[in-house]
C-alpha cells in the first residue's frame, strides 16, 4: 500500500486515459466555435452564496455535495467553495462583467474540472469534467432545439452513436406554484409511503421528490401530476415551439415528464442525454435547460438563459464500455543516443535544434551503454535514432532507421531537412 494516495473520489488520469479527455476536448472546442461559442473561464471557487442562491438551498449539490473552503489566515471573511457546476459562476460573471450590454444572447463555452462531495461509485466522483455550453439573453425556443442537436452531436462525433435526449418543461414562475401545491397535495396524501428525506423536502421542495433516488417511490412518481399538464399558455407555446424547432432540424427526442433535474435555476425546457436503455442514476452522461430566472437571481437584470453540460468522464467510460479504441499516441519520431556516456551536453544540443525545426524529440540523458539506448528507442515508438559518435568530429551523425534498421552517416547540418523529409506525413 502506498502512504499517499489520490483522495476517495479523485483520479490520476494516466496518459492513455487523458489523451482520450484531450480529445474530447478538442471536439468540444472545435463544435462551440462552429457553433458561435466563445470560451470563458471562472474561478474553481466562488463565494458561497453564488452556489446557495443560484443553485438554491435544498438541492443535493447544495446541502450535501458543497466543498467548503476556509482559508486558514488572511483578511478574507468570505465563504467560499468549490464549484460543483459551471452555471452559476459564468451568470456571476456575466453580471459582474456587464455582459448584458454586449449583443445578445452572449454565447459561452467553458471546460473543466468540478467537484462534489457525494458518495464515489462509478461514474461518480468528487473531481470530474465538464464541457459547458450556454446561451444567455435568449429567450427561445429555437436556440433550445439548437443546442439540444449541439448536444446529441457532440457525443456522435465522438463515437456514442446510440445516445438519446429526453426534453420535458417545468414551467416558470407563472404556473410552477399551482403545480408545485398540486404535487404536494398528492404526495401528502401518499405521505406514510414517503421515506424520511423525501417527507422533509416535501415541505421545502416537493418537485424534489420526483428525482427521488429511493427505489420505492418510483411507483409514486410515476403516477404523480406532471408539469407538462399544468404549463401556463406562454410556457405551453413555449414547449411547443422547442418541439417544432427540434422536428424541424429533424432531431428525434423522448418526452420525459418526470425530468425535473437536480438544480433549482431550471425554468420551462430541461433535458438529458443518456445511452438507449441506460437511464439509472449516474447515468446521465450530460442535461441541462433554461434558467430564466438565474441571472437575475445573481443581481443582474431579468434575462433568459438555456444551457448544458455533459460529463467527460462518463463519455470516455461509455466509449470504454463500447469498446472504442484507445487514442493512439504519438511518440517522437526520433531519439538522440550517444556513445560517449558523459556527452549529455551534445545530445541535448542536437535535440534541441531539432525540436527548434518542429520536431518531436528525445535525448536520452542517462549514462546507460549506446545498445541500452537504442532499446528504449525502440520500446517507445520512435522512428529514427541520431547516434553521436566518433563522426562528430567530421560534422556526421549516424542516423538509423528504427523501422528498417538500416544506419548510414550524415552531415549534422543536414540533419533537419533530412528528417523533415523523411517523416512529412507520418
Ligand atoms: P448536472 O446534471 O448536475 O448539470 O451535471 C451535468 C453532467 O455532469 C451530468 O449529466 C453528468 O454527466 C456529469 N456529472 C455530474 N456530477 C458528476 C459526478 N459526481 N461525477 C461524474 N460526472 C458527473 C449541471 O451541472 C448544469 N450546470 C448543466 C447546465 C448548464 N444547465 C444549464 N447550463
Amino acid at each position: 500500500m502506498p502512504t499517499y494516495r489520490a483522495p476517495r473520489g479523485t483520479r490520476d488520469l494516466l496518459p492513455v486515459e487523458r489523451a482520450a479527455f484531450a480529445r474530447l476536448e478538442r471536439l468540444a472546442r472545435e463544435l462551440a466555435a462552429r457553433y458561435g461559442y466563445r470560451e470563458i473561464e471562472v474561478p474553481l471557487f466562488e463565494q458561497g452564496a453564488v452556489f446557495e442562491r443560484g443553485i438554491g438551498e435544498v438541492t443535493d449539490v447544495v446541502e450535501k455535495e458543497l466543498f467548503r473552503v476556509s482559508p486558514s489566515r488572511g483578511e478574507e471573511r468570505e465563504r467560499w467553495a468549490l464549484r460543483p457546476e459551471a452555471t452559476a459562476g459564468i451568470c456571476r460573471a456575466y453580471v459582474e462583467h456587464g455582459m448584458q450590454t454586449w449583443p445578445q444572447p452572449v454565447k459561452l463555452t467553458l471546460t473543466g474540472p468540478m467537484f462534489r462531495y457525494d458518495r464515489p461509485q462509478a461514474g461518480r466522483y468528487r473531481q470530474f469534467w465538464q464541457w459547458n455550453v450556454e446561451a444567455i439573453g435568449d429567450p427561445g425556443p429555437a436556440v433550445d432545439a439548437e443546442l439540444i442537436e449541439l448536444g446529441l452531436r457532440f457525443y456522435r462525433d465522438a463515437g456514442l452513436g446510440d445516445v438519446e435526449v429526453l426534453v420535458n418543461s417545468i414551467g416558470d414562475p407563472a404556473c410552477r406554484p399551482a403545480y408545485l401545491a398540486e404535487l404536494a397535495a398528492y404526495f401528502r396524501r401518499h405521505v406514510e409511503a414517503l421515506p424520511e428525506l423525501e417527507r422533509r423536502r416535501l415541505e421545502t421542495n416537493p418537485l424534489r421528490l420526483l428525482d427521488s433516488k429511493e427505489p420505492s417511490m418510483a411507483a409514486l412518481v410515476a403516477a404523480a401530476p406532471k408539469s407538462v399538464d399544468a404549463l401556463c399558455a406562454a410556457c405551453a407555446a413555449h414547449f411547443a415551439g422547442v418541439r417544432a424547432h427540434l422536428d424541424a432540424i429533424g432531431v428525434a427526442f423522448r418526452l420525459e415528464p418526470s425530468l425535473v433535474r437536480g438544480l433549482d435555476y431550471y425554468t420551462r425546457t430541461t433535458f438529458e442525454f443518456y445511452r438507449r436503455g441506460a437511464e439509472g442514476q449516474q447515468q446521465a452522461l450530460g442535461g441541462g435547460g433554461r434558467y430564466d430566472g438565474l441571472v437575475e437571481l445573481l443581481g443582474g437584470k431579468p434575462t433568459p438563459g438555456i444551457g448544458f453540460a455533459l460529463g467527460l468522464d462518463r463519455v470516455v467510460l461509455a466509449l470504454e464500455s463500447a469498446g472504442a479504441d484507445p487514442v493512439a499516441e504519438h511518440g517522437p519520431v526520433a531519439v538522440v543516443v550517444g556513445a560517449d556516456p558523459v556527452d549529455t551536453a551534445g545530445r541535448l544540443a542536437v535535440a534541441t535544434r531539432l525540436r527548434e525545426a518542429g520536431l518531436a524529440v528525445r535525448a536520452d540523458l542517462s549514462t546507460r551503454r549506446l545498445g541500452r539506448q537504442l532499446e528504449a528507442a525502440v520500446k517507445e515508438g520512435a522512428h529514427f535514432a541520431v547516434i553521436l559518435g566518433d563522426e562528430l568530429a567530421a560534422g556526421d551523425v549516424q542516423l538509423r532507421d528504427l523501422d528498417g534498421a538500416s544506419q548510414k552517416p550524415v552531415p549534422l547540418a543536414d540533419l533537419v531537412s533530412l528528417l523533415r523529409r523523411k517523416t512529412a506525413g507520418a
